[in-house]
């Protein structure tokens, strides 16, 4: 009897000994059947009282042997498992396998343009003022010089609010000037941002709504020169420093002179002559000297300040740079058009 259980504990080491261990799973078998808390070798420790006496130290020492041998293997193994891994886990990481690309985003073109006009300005002194979207037709016609029975009105196709005559969506940000003019003293000089809408048939060429940036110059003996340059300046910053200007005599009713300033652009091929219409010339925005009645409408005394404002639309521009040739584009955020301008800031 004796000996069958001397031949079982070693059948045990043999076993524990050829136990084969590559993985972790391996190792957690092995530690479930000889070292975890209903391990094999605690079982045969029940056995000693089958042993003759005389035999009893002998067969002691052979389970602690065997128990030590597990406990050596099952160390041995999962240190060198949990160095292979570097942690707990059975993943094996490889730190020199490269990451999973992480899609970037992209700015909205009309977002593009917008915030390279605003860093332009931003840069000689101009701040953004942001106002409401939907007016007054106080603000957005009144106040700059476009009474009721004005004809410039019908020049801008209104969309009212349901009910209402005096309620608007603001068809220009020169709305924008009125606001600012009536609740801060000059020197003003700021940028208005943001969306315009008018009641316009949708085609690729115009939509109902659009985006604009209002400047606007408030101090004492403004001049004509100083928005000339203002306007040079930017057009140098946003297309290219040998750019020329021109301005042409034009007519808004909130500014007295009024002109409208073109950009060179060029006639290198086919595509300028079809944009320039064949001139080399790209109008780009309106501007004038502020009209002294829409100071006086706003509470400036046009005896003592002048100034300066103008006024540009962003999708032309937008769509000039970016070789967009239909508007709508803009306005379906489409994402596999808005993909293409990922990583233009
Ligand atoms: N508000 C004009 C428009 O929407 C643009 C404009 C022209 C703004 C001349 C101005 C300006 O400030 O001086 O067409």
């Amino acid at each position: 009897m004796s000996s069958e259980i001397f031949d079982k504990v070693q059948r045990v080491l043999t076993a524990l000994q050829e136990q084969n261990i590559e993985r972790a799973q391996d190792l957690e078998a092995f530690r479930v059947k000889y070292v975890g808390s209903k391990n094999e070798i605690k079982a045969l420790f029940g056995e000693i009282k089958n042993v003759a006496n005389e035999r009893k130290k002998e067969f002691g020492q052979l389970l602690n042997d065997v128990k030590q041998a597990a406990e050596e293997k099952y160390n041995h193994w999962k240190e060198k498992l949990e160095g292979e891994s570097g942690g707990e886990d059975d993943i094996a990481i490889d730190l020199t396998a490269p990451t999973a690309a992480i899609p970037l985003g992209s700015r909205h073109p009309v977002s593009i343009i917008l915030n390279r006009i605003i860093h332009i300005f931003e840069r000689i002194g101009f701040t953004v003022a942001e106002e409401r979207e939907i007016e007054d037709d106080w603000h957005n016609f009144t106040a700059m010089n476009t009474p009721e029975d004005h004809p410039a009105r019908d020049m801008q196709d209104t969309f009212y609010l349901k009910d209402s005559t005096n309620e608007l969506l603001r068809t220009h940000t020169s709305s924008v000037q009125a606001r600012i003019m009536k609740n801060q003293k000059p020197p003003i000089r700021i940028i208005a941002p943001g969306r315009v809408y008018r009641n316009e048939t949708i085609s690729s060429r115009s939509h109902c709504q659009f985006h604009q940036v209002e400047g606007l110059y408030i101090d004492k003996d403004v001049s004509f020169a100083d928005l000339k340059q203002t306007l040079l300046y930017f057009a140098r910053e946003m297309y290219g420093p040998k750019t020329d200007i021109r301005l042409r005599p034009s007519f808004f009713p909130f500014t007295e002179p009024s002109a409208e300033m073109d950009v060179y652009w060029g006639l290198n091929n086919e595509d300028d002559y079809r944009i320039t219409k064949g001139t080399g010339w790209l109008e780009i925005l309106g501007c004038g000297m502020v009209d002294p009645n829409v100071l006086e409408n706003c509470g400036i005394d046009p005896d003592v300040y002048s100034g300066f404002a103008f006024g540009m639309g962003i999708e032309r521009q937008a769509m000039l740079q970016h070789k967009i040739t239909d508007i709508r584009q803009l306005f379906q955020n489409d994402t596999r058009f808005l993909k293409q301008f990922s990583g233009v800031i």
